[in-house]
């Protein structure tokens, strides 16, 4: 059943007028729902709405269809969904039903979704353009061509299928790009319930844990204030373990005089927070963890500090970038002119990710990051991640004392009026307010 107490039922119909004002009249949208997937047998892995279907109707089964009409003075807002039955309800629970997708989710019209193949040639017919992305779904694409055939087969009747197909997803992308203050009240409690994870985690972090203790305590305490899932797979990598990007095996012993990295948060009511930090797990960093962290962390704080409307996205990296390399050559962990080794871009072994990416309703959210080859400037209501890292590997050919070193801070920032807000300041990140959390562990 539904659960959207963020997101009221009219700014889900704004989303739809606003995706309508942008269709021409005579024209038709369709986007299916998520699909449920098994992991075996009948055991289904947990179910979570398609984004942009979410964005849309605020509907959260799957089995489902969205069918948007652009008439000449009015929109058409048509669900297809599965039907209340007692019988099959007892075991999977409540569905919206038909009733439910006219009262509940405010549709025109509602059909069962058995009635596909019937009531879609019909909904089709007479239109010129379709708003569809063919290649997302690959089912459905063949459904939709079996309706558009259907309409095709029917011309004698003087029925005319759709003739211009139109791309439907970066129209929604682009308007998910720029929050409302609703989402941005969503964004911010996935971004304080995750940060006050991280604030326990390091609490509790001590020397021969296991990683996968300290991912534990993250989904406890995400899941105990009301996330309903993570907003991606948790990553906790003591020592070395920090040097591979996407670690998620999380089940390796933490060891003193390791730094851990841990790159972990909750998504509340659909909206995603997405916090790095590293700390040292027995609580003090070393000589020569501090001077790589100072770096990482004045590398993110620079970035954050230019973030303002007006700023090129890929501005952001290129701070990151100067600061990193300046450093990196300072400590003698590169050597070289700071020009040339931004230019050949030798920095890339230690530092081979960007600057960060959007976030909203998923993690890596929608909407461009250039346009027309141009990186697009940052607008009020962007919200965006800034997380650089050093990473030198065990194996990297440098001073011994860098070596097993891995370090990534990762905040979540919307861009305001003015200037900044960083929704996860909570979380300490200077190397004395961690030292002092861990050794306050109250
Ligand atoms: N947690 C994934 C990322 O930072 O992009
Ligand atoms: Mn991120
Ligand atoms: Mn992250």
């Amino acid at each position: 059943m539904q659960d959207n107490i963020g997101v009221s039922a009219e700014e889900f119909a704004k989303r739809r007028e606003i995706l309508l004002e942008k269709m021409p009249v005579g024209s038709i949208a369709l986007l299916p729902a998520g699909d449920l997937k098994y992991r075996n047998n009948d055991a289904e892995y947990p179910f979570r709405q398609e984004s942009h279907f979410y964005y849309l109707t605020g509907f959260c089964e799957p089995n489902a269809l969205l069918v948007l009409i652009k008439e000449t003075t009015s929109f058409l807002y048509v669900l297809f969904c599965e039907e209340s039955e007692p019988e099959k309800e007892c075991w999977i629970g409540k569905r919206v039903g038909i009733e439910g997708a006219k009262a509940i989710l405010g549709a025109n019209s509602a059909y069962s979704i058995n009635t596909l193949d019937t009531i879609m040639p019909d909904l089709l017919a007479g239109k010129q353009q379709i708003f569809y992305s063919l290649g997302h779904a690959p089912a459905w694409d063949q459904r939709l061509l079996g309706w558009v055939n259907a309409v095709r087969a029917k011309v004698k009747t003087g029925q005319q299928a759709p003739s211009v197909w139109r791309e439907l997803l970066p129209l929604i992308q682009e308007a998910r790009l720029i929050k409302s203050p609703s989402e941005i009240r969503l964004m911010q409690q996935a971004a304080t319930i995750s940060a006050e994870a991280h604030i326990q985690l390091m609490k509790a972090c001590k020397p021969k844990m296991m990683e996968y203790e300290l991912e534990a305590i993250l989904l406890q305490q995400c899941y105990q204030k009301g996330c309903r899932a993570m907003a991606y797979s948790s990553i906790v990598g003591g020592g070395n373990n920090a040097c591979t990007l996407h670690y998620v095996n999380n089940n390796m012993p933490l060891q003193s005089g390791d730094l851990v990295l841990v790159d972990a948060a909750g998504e509340y009511q659909y909206y995603a927070a997405d916090i790095t930090r590293t700390f040292p797990v027995n609580g003090r960093f070393s000589a020569d963890q501090k001077l790589i962290y100072q770096l990482v962390l004045k590398a993110q704080v620079s970035a954050i500090e230019a973030v303002c409307p007006g700023m090129p996205w890929d501005k952001l990296q290129e701070i990151i970038v100067r600061i990193i390399v300046e450093g990196l050559v300072e400590l003698g962990i590169l050597e070289g002119n700071v020009d040339l080794l931004i230019e050949q871009r030798i920095y890339r072994q230690f530092y081979m990710h960007g600057s960060g990416h959007w976030l909203g309703l998923d993690v890596h959210d929608a909407g461009e990051y250039k346009i027309q080859g141009k990186s697009r400037v940052l607008e009020p209501g962007m919200v965006l991640t800034v997380e650089p890292g050093i990473y030198i590997d065990a194996h990297a050919k440098v001073d011994k004392r860098w070596q097993g070193i891995g370090i990534r801070i990762e905040d979540n920032i919307l861009v305001t009026e003015t200037g900044y807000q960083v929704l996860t300041s909570a979380v300490p990140k200077t190397i004395e307010d961690i030292e002092k959390l861990m050794a306050n562990k109250g």
